[in-house]
């Protein structure tokens, strides 16, 4: 990573060049061999979560940037957790996984619980960057006006790294294809994070991160790839 407390803010392009092109790789193969064994059979199966993934991994580290830190032991480590925040979905039902618009009310219920398991998962390996990243995994679909899940924490309730990384989970989401949609362009991703639409309210972003991620939309956008 480059020297933030030196040279000041970096350009998302500079962060990108940093990171990549074999980021989400080289996180996924240093994961305990344990952890390891339980998730790449998902990952190879499901080229679209590695790199949603690994989307969020950067874009996330970049948002904890621009947010001010001089740390980049914590915007490295806020990167590596961000990386494993939909691990849960490895332990869910595939066949749910698949329905898209035919889900039902317990099919969501089930999708909705990758938070918590993925949380479980992660905390039994212990240390700092496994707590983080047991953290953001368990509340990265909380929303600032608290109408998210599991808890419906609001505001600063909902922990710093988890505020992060659910923007820009979002965002990488609006990105790409869906099984209830197409991927859209930045611009569009952009309108429907700021103004809204039936599914994205701005009220559950954190305001400032939503100023920052409105601020630096061109290296959001720029850092953003496609499977
Ligand atoms: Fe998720
Ligand atoms: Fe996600």
């Amino acid at each position: 990573m480059p020297d933030r407390s030196r040279n000041g803010l970096i350009s998302g392009q500079e962060l990108y060049a940093a990171l990549l092109p074999d980021f989400g790789d080289r996180v996924f193969s240093a994961l305990p061999p344990s952890l390891l064994r339980q998730i790449e059979p998902n990952l190879i199966d499901d080229p679209g979560l590695r790199q949603h993934s690994t989307n969020v991994g950067v874009l996330s580290s970049f948002l904890g940037h621009c947010a001010g830190t001089q740390d980049s032991g914590w915007l490295d480590r806020l990167a590596e957790a961000a990386i494993l925040h939909d691990i849960g979905k490895t332990r869910l039902d595939p066949i749910v996984l698949r329905k898209g618009r035919d889900v039902t009310r317990a099919d969501m219920d089930h999708i909705r619980s990758h938070g918590i398991l993925g949380a479980e998962l992660l905390e039994t390996y212990g240390g700092d960057l496994y707590a983080l990243a047991a953290t953001v995994a368990g509340h990265h679909h909380e929303a600032h006006d608290g109408s998210g899940y599991p808890q419906g924490l609001i505001g600063e309730a909902i922990p710093e790294e988890a505020r992060i990384v659910a923007l820009c989970d979002v965002y990488d989401a609006l990105r790409s294809p869906r099984t209830y949609k197409p991927a859209f362009g930045h611009d569009h991703a952009m309108r429907i994070i700021l103004n809204g639409d039936t599914r994205t309210r701005p009220q559950q972003f954190d305001p400032y991160l939503l100023g920052l991620f409105k601020r630096h939309s061109d290296d959001i956008g720029a850092l953003y790839r496609a499977e």
